[in-house]
């Protein structure tokens, strides 16, 4: 039998792994959980989503950047093909991810058994804040389109760049509204 100890020595290091588009204060939530828990949180945006996306990869990475700036253990980078292939290319012991509730389950488990099937990564799950157990990134660009107010469920930097992309489409943003 292994001992308990084996491989403390190691840096813990975890992906937190999304579309991120943009975050949320429900993503922004399950990463400074994370990064208690581990030596080092990886924020990685898959790449592989940016054509369908509101921002571009480069912009999601940007905002990720700035609202995780007050963790010293977390970095964003960004990946494309397999989320394995980066966690293996990056000494990467974990995926870390967020349920918010029943619904989530299935894709997630069937992901999570998968990455285990395709290179022996594990996942673990933070059950979401329930202030955040809804929120997620399609509904909060859904509402901030037909002029909602979502300025309690994003970062104040990313309403502001949600302000600015959706008054430059005219969408609906309600006019001279800012973050309180
Ligand atoms: O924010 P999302 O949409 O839940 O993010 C999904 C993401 C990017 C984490 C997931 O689609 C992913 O890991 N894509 C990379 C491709 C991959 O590894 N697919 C196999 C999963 S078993």
């Amino acid at each position: 039998m292994k001992a308990v100890t084996e491989g403390r020595d190691r840096v813990r290091r975890v992906v937190c792994p999304g579309s991120f588009d943009p975050v949320t204060n429900g993503h922004l939530d399950i990463i400074g959980r994370a990064a208690r828990l581990h030596d080092e949180v990886v924020v990685v945006v898959g790449a592989n989503l940016a054509k369908q996306g509101l921002f571009t990869v480069d912009e999601r990475l940007a905002m990720l950047r700035e609202v995780t700036s007050e963790f010293p253990n977390v970095s964003v980078d960004k990946f494309t093909g397999l989320l394995v292939d980066f966690c293996r290319a990056h000494g990467v012991s974990a995926i870390v991810k967020g349920l918010r509730a029943v619904s989530d389950f299935e894709y997630e488990m069937e992901m999570a058994q998968m990455n285990y099937r395709l290179a022996e990564v594990e996942t673990l799950f933070m059950t979401a804040n329930p202030l955040y157990s809804f929120l997620r990134s399609s509904l909060v660009k859904e509402i901030a389109k037909y002029g909602g107010d979502v300025s309690s469920l994003v970062p104040a930097a990313v309403y502001e760049r949600l302000r600015v992309r959706l008054a430059a489409t005219r969408a609906g943003w309600p006019q001279g509204s800012g973050h309180s």
